[in-house]
């Protein structure tokens, strides 16, 4: 295990909820039936692609131009909520765990979807943990497709089978698959079905559990 290659929303801090409550306000807005239930389909998944999937939702057509006021006024209050991000805000057990990669000379880098994420990790006061972060303005395909993890892998110089990658999303778990990278999900077993470990919480991770049941995955 060389790397480990980090989620950000629902893995490293609760952003999940922020993210959740804007597209809420929208909806309600547009009148839209967008539920917590709805929500999980938007875990992992491109600015975009989430107004899609909710204005899906109705009937009403919309121009390319309306969507982009639509996704910025969302993200606009997204970005009032970020704002008040703290250090207090981290997932536990994940400084102890950036920590203990550091000092253990492993790689790690940032994996999210968020254009948000370098703010995020600022208000977090992690930065300094991550040897990379992927610049996600210049992925082309969201996840699952497993470009956004293999970048990271490839910007820290390893292999994509010497990497752990850690999400909350089942589109997340998928792209790690894809990348041929071992997959550790947080959350229930049945929202994390395909992962090769489960843990139902953040607490549970540190560098011996990810190195004891580490596999590399044979192409
Ligand atoms: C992450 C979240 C998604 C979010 C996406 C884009 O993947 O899980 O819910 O839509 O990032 O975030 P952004 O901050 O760029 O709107
Ligand atoms: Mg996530």
């Amino acid at each position: 295990m060389k790397a480990v290659i980090f989620d950000l929303d629902g893995v490293i801090t609760d952003t999940a909820e922020y993210h959740y409550l804007a597209w809420k306000s929208l909806a309600d807005e547009l009148n839209l039936p967008f539920d917590k239930e709805f929500n999980e389909k938007l875990k992992g998944v491109s600015r975009m692609e989430s107004l899609e999937l909710i204005l899906s939702l109705g009937d009403t057509a919309y121009s390319d131009e309306e969507k982009k006021a639509l996704a910025e006024k969302k993200n606009d209050l997204y970005k009032e909520m970020i704002a008040k991000v703290t250090p207090a805000d981290l997932l536990p057990g994940i400084e102890a765990l950036l920590k203990e990669l550091q000092e253990a000379g492993i790689g790690t880098a940032l994996a999210s979807a968020s254009k948000n994420a370098p703010f995020i990790l600022d208000r977090l006061g992690v930065t300094h943990y991550f040897n990379h972060v992927v610049d996600v303005n210049l992925i082309k395909q969201g996840k699952p497709d497993p470009e956004i993890f293999l970048t990271g892998a490839a910007k820290l110089g390893v292999l994509p089978e010497e990497c752990v990658g850690i999400e909350d999303a089942e589109a997340g778990i998928e792209s790690i698959l894809s990348a041929g990278m071992y997959a550790v999900g947080v959350g229930t077993p049945a929202q994390m079905q395909k992962a090769d470990l489960i843990v139902s919480s953040t607490a549970e991770l540190s560098l011996s559990l990810l190195k004891e049941n580490f596999k590399q995955k044979t192409k």
